[in-house]
């Protein structure tokens, strides 16, 4: 075993890698173990007399080896491989559906069912079906959490299909893995796992409107917030922001991570975020560097209040 498959399609492609591991191995040992005989058992002879052809049968024996063996072991394979792709599973019954677009650099995912809108942190119930289907707002992106399933590009001009389960509750880890731009290190992903009833109370939480600002700070975050034209790209539901080009912010609070899998999602690092989002990730669109600290920390407070 050598990674951890986290659900059926994971264990299908941990099965094949292993087993072209072990091959290669194999057929390292034994190549090697030839080459060896063959320095030991030779006799070099006299190099200036051109020697009569007593080597006709081990030429015959290396030409016939020596092109069964890789077709034998590519052949083993071949079959491995096909049918594993066999195995994996495509069709889904009584599935999650979630669509993910990708983004310069970020996961967008949209629960057509219930209406749910977040970033970067999907939610599934754990021995459920889950049907992702895959777009991209730029280029292309591949999205890919190597312990549920390969990996599948996102592209812009089409929709891809990817189904997986996952056995067990737990956290799985994703990445971009098509170079996409200067972010693309930076495109990280989270699988959250739970329980059926927890991912329940989740959508229905997620579904709802963004809650109101409890206290005076959180207020004039807001503001400072729709002031400063955040609402351009981002989306809070229940406020006047409503952009969809950014990351949806109405549960900002609820997610463990920033910026795509960048920073922890603490109020330390938001606000650094805000204020030098180009150092965190160079070549991100957005811009906060005209906000005073004094707004940002409102802001702060105000989005940490999102849960
Ligand atoms: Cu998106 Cu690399």
């Amino acid at each position: 075993m050598i990674a951890e498959p986290g659900g059926a399609s994971a264990a299908i492609i941990e099965d094949l890698w292993s087993f072209m591991l072990w091959l290669g191995v194999a057929a390292f040992l034994v190549v090697t173990a030839i080459i060896v005989i063959g320095l030991f058992k030779g006799d070099a002879g006299d190099p200036d007399t051109v020697p009569p052809d007593v080597h006709a049968d081990e030429r015959t024996w290396l030409v016939g080896w020596g092109s069964a063996f890789p077709i034998l072991l590519i052949g083993a394979v071949l079959v491995a491989t096909i049918t594993a792709m066999v195995d994996l599973p495509d069709t889904a019954e009584n599935a999650v559906v979630v669509e993910v677009r990708g983004h310069q650099w970020w996961w967008e995912l949209s629960y057509p069912d219930s209406g749910v809108v977040t970033a970067n942190e999907l939610h599934i119930p754990a021995g459920r079906d889950i049907e992702l289907l895959l777009t991209s707002a730029d280029v292309i992106h591949s999205f890919w959490v190597p312990t549920l399933a390969g990996k599948i590009d996102a592209l812009p001009d089409g929709v891809n299909r990817l189904v997986l389960s996952a056995d067990e509750p737990g956290i799985h880890l994703g990445r971009c893995a098509e170079f996409c731009g200067l972010g693309h290190a930076k495109m990280g992903l989270r699988v959250v796992v739970t329980g059926e009833a927890e991912f329940e109370a989740w959508l229905e939480r997620q579904g709802a409107s963004a809650s109101p600002p409890g206290d005076a700070e959180a207020r004039a975050g807001m503001e400072a917030f729709l002031a400063a034209g955040c609402g351009e790209c981002h989306t809070i539901r229940g406020t006047d922001a409503s952009g969809d080009t950014a990351p949806d912010l109405t549960h900002v609070a609820s997610r463990e991570m920033l910026a795509a899998e960048t920073l922890p999602n603490t109020p330390e690092h938001l606000a650094g975020w805000i204020a030098t989002t180009e150092e965190s990730k160079p070549g991100v669109d957005m811009g906060g560097s005209t906000l005073t600290s004094a707004e940002i920390e409102m802001i702060v407070a105000y989005l940490g209040s999102l849960d």
